[in-house]
């Protein structure tokens, strides 16, 4: 899908927020039957940031001070924003949506809002479903938000899953530019496949629990995740909508500033790094500190990369993202 309109959507600031209690490889030697060297081969993570629940960190908070940096490095106020969508699986209530409790955070009201859940696609989704809305010429100014704090949801005493996530959130501000047409998305697909969904799933009953699954060990309401299938999907597909996306746009990869890339694990970056033959600068890489934030991670590695000066205006960008559902997500812009 492309976007023709006589004005653009500029993506006119970023910010992220990270939670402060540090979790090591070495410390999780101390939890389960595992070791440092084993999750790093396996995985790509040193350590992982998640919440310090006992400082009141939540998923909200994260959320609060990742918009907060961006609505600054953008200089808007919260009241320019019409719309506020926060792409996340782990917001603290069913209802409100954060979305809505950010809205009075951040003095937005009026401003639309709603959550929106695709699991580690949040963040592509949502931006996707942002600039479409800005397209259709209906709103003016969205703050998109993907944030996951999955800690809570995790069975620390459970090795295979838990070693993997970290929390985070990352957030842009896009508003309308009336005189740059070309900037804003310039192909997106939002696609998912529920077939697959008992891959990644967390049950919030026994019976949600579908016959014979595996890692039935997992505690009722922990995210529980049979790794291998979603390894072998996630795989195929990073690459396959990379690949895509390039295609629809006619774009080479070295017409490409950034491919902004979920942090799902490393050996799945790499691998599609070395299929595609995408050079080790133009794919960030933060697993190794933040883990995997479900759907922090993509708005997380994109305000790293504008805050280093490593995306800046004119940049073409790919933004790709997989997980639970299944779902899977790209987003091409010109920034
Ligand atoms: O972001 C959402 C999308 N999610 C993903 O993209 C995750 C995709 N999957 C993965 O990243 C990987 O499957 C994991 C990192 C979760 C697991 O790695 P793996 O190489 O697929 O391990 P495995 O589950 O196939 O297990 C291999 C072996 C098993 O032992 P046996 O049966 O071969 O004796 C496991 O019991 O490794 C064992 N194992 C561990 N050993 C030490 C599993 N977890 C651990 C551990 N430490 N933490």
């Amino acid at each position: 899908m492309t976007h023709t309109t006589p004005f653009g959507v500029r993506l006119a600031g970023t910010g992220s927020a990270l939670p402060t209690r540090v979790l090591t490889n070495a410390d999780f030697e101390g939890m389960v039957d595992t070791t440092s060297e084993w999750i790093v081969k396996r995985t790509g993570v040193h350590q992982r940031q998640i919440l310090d629940e006992s400082k009141g960190e939540c998923a909200f908070e994260l959320e609060r001070l990742a918009i907060t940096r961006a609505m600054e490095a953008a200089g808007i106020e919260g009241s320019d924003l019409d719309l506020l969508i926060v792409g996340s699986l782990t917001s603290e209530m069913r209802c409100p949506s954060n979305a809505c409790r950010l809205v009075e955070a951040i003095g937005a009201q009026p401003a639309g809002a709603f959550d929106l859940n695709a699991a580690c696609c949040g963040f592509v989704y949502s931006l996707n479903v942002a600039d479409s809305l800005i397209r259709s010429g209906r709103h003016r100014a969205i703050g998109v938000i993907g944030c996951d704090a999955l800690s809570p949801f995790l069975d620390y005493e459970e090795r295979t899953v838990s070693i993997l996530f970290g929390d985070a959130a990352g957030a842009v501000v896009l508003v309308r530019d009336d005189e740059h047409p070309e900037r804003g998305c310039i192909y997106q697909k939002i696609e998912s496949d529920g077939r697959g969904w008992e891959n990644l799933y967390m049950p919030s009953r026994e019976s949600d629990v579908p016959p014979n699954a595996p890692h039935s060990d997992v505690r009722v309401g922990c995210l529980r995740m049979n790794g291998r299938e979603v390894y072998k999907f996630a795989v195929t597909k990073f690459q396959q909508v990379i690949e895509d996306a390039l295609e629809q746009t006619g774009l080479a990869v070295d017409d490409v500033a950034q491919f902004v890339c979920h942090q799902s694990n490393i050996r799945i970056i790499e691998s599609a790094k070395a299929k595609i033959g995408l050079p080790d600068e133009k794919v960030y890489i933060n697993i190794d500190r933040c883990g995997n934030s479900s759907a922090g991670s993509v708005g997380l590695c994109l305000d790293e990369l504008v805050r280093a000066g490593r995306i800046t205006s004119g940049d073409t960008v790919v933004f790709v993202a997989f997980g639970a559902g299944l779902t899977w997500a790209s987003s091409v812009w010109r920034v």
